[in-house]
């Protein structure tokens, strides 16, 4: 059979990620997807960049939007990365002339996933995005297949690493804020802008798109109340923990009475509660469906290797011809929701 062929566009942390990994495991890949998946072109921004990988086999485009236009390939992958531009222009491009599309881009789907997910299904494609939402964690197929019988009321969760990382970091070794959100820079953890993992706008992308897919709503970044772990202190740690608690910042999604609550905010996590226990750069998803129950989802939420694995598993999908709707309702049916007033927001 053909192979399935991909242009990779981006090759930061996760874009050489997925080519190491293809280059490691190809050939099981190929066994298990039914064909080989080739990488027939790459575009970056800077081509002399040491990337630790040898890239002198693969074809170069200097301009990401010519993956789109190129005829011999199947599938665009995107990790560029940020919500508007380069990114989204592709990711327009790509559908639009035929090709499915993998994204590892949280920021555009929170903030175009509806107009992107109409796109593919008006073009009978494929758009995925596994590995958006909590790095090697097969959480989007989780929710969106093994829970698809379900009524989803609420689901939260750990959905940052890098604050995850900052905040365990802090409280076990008393290590310094700033100090410890260089290292989880330096491990690859953090966005390109670490303000937004530190001021929650990375977990609010997240929990916005898990939201649209756990309970069939219209996306709705904007109504995310946000606040992140800048004003953090180890003084707060200190005094949670002596009292039993321990600071995550989660995020948390739920229908209250028909209105879509959305929120990302440091919480006093009780010791005897699972989510006082995912610790570094772990993410963990809780999903409380109707008949299935509570159900979690736990694992590394960031680096290189973890959100490649989800990137690749996408492209498995696809090359099987077997990948699915975008969420687990049909976008052109995702109503918009009304959102729960700020005053009511405490309390179940
Ligand atoms: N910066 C993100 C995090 C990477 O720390 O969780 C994974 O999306």
């Amino acid at each position: 059979t053909a192979p399935l062929r991909i242009a990779l566009a981006g090759l930061g942390t996760v874009g050489t990620g997925v080519i190491r990994l293809i280059e490691a495991n190809g050939a099981m890949i190929a066994q298990r997807a039914g064909r080989p998946i080739i990488v027939s072109a790459i575009s970056a921004r800077d081509r002399s960049r040491d990337r630790g990988i040898d890239l002198a086999a693969y074809p170069w485009y200097d301009q990401p939007e010519q993956l789109a236009a190129l005829d011999d390939i199947d599938c665009v992958v995107e990790m560029i990365g940020g919500s508007d531009g380069t990114a989204l222009e592709l990711a327009r491009k790509s559908l639009a002339s035929g090709k499915s599309f993998v994204t590892a881009n949280k920021a555009m789907i929170a903030h175009h996933g509806m107009e992107l997910a109409k796109a593919a299904e008006t073009g009978n494609l494929s758009l995925r995005y596994e590995a958006a939402v909590a790095g090697g964690i097969p959480v989007i197929k989780g929710l969106r297949d093994g829970a698809s019988a379900n009524r989803i009321e609420r689901v939260y969760g750990i959905l940052n690493g890098t604050c995850n990382y900052v905040l365990t970091e802090m409280e076990k070794h008393g290590r310094a804020f700033d100090d410890v959100l260089k290292d989880a820079q330096e491990i690859g953890y953090a966005e390109a802008d670490p303000s937004f993992d530190i001021d929650g706008v990375d977990a609010a992308h997240k929990l916005a798109i898990l939201a649209a897919l756990s309970f069939g709503k219209a996306l709705d970044f904007e109504g995310v109340e946000i606040d992140g772990i800048r004003h953090i202190m180890a003084a707060d740690i200190g005094q949670a923990k002596a009292l039993g608690y321990r600071i995550r910042l989660l995020g948390m999604a739920r229908i209250d009475d028909g209105k879509l609550f959305q929120r990302v905010n440091p919480y006093l996590v009780p010791e005897n509660h699972p989510l006082a226990h995912i610790d570094g750069s772990t993410n963990a998803v809780v999903a409380e469906g109707n008949f299935s129950g509570r159900l979690m989802f736990q694992g590394a939420g960031a680096g290189e290797g973890p959100t490649a694995s989800a990137v690749v598993a996408d492209l498995i999908d696809i090359a099987r011809g077997d990948a699915g709707t975008v969420f687990a309702t049909p976008a052109s049916k995702m109503e918009p929701c009304e959102r729960a007033e700020s005053g009511n927001r405490i309390g179940k």
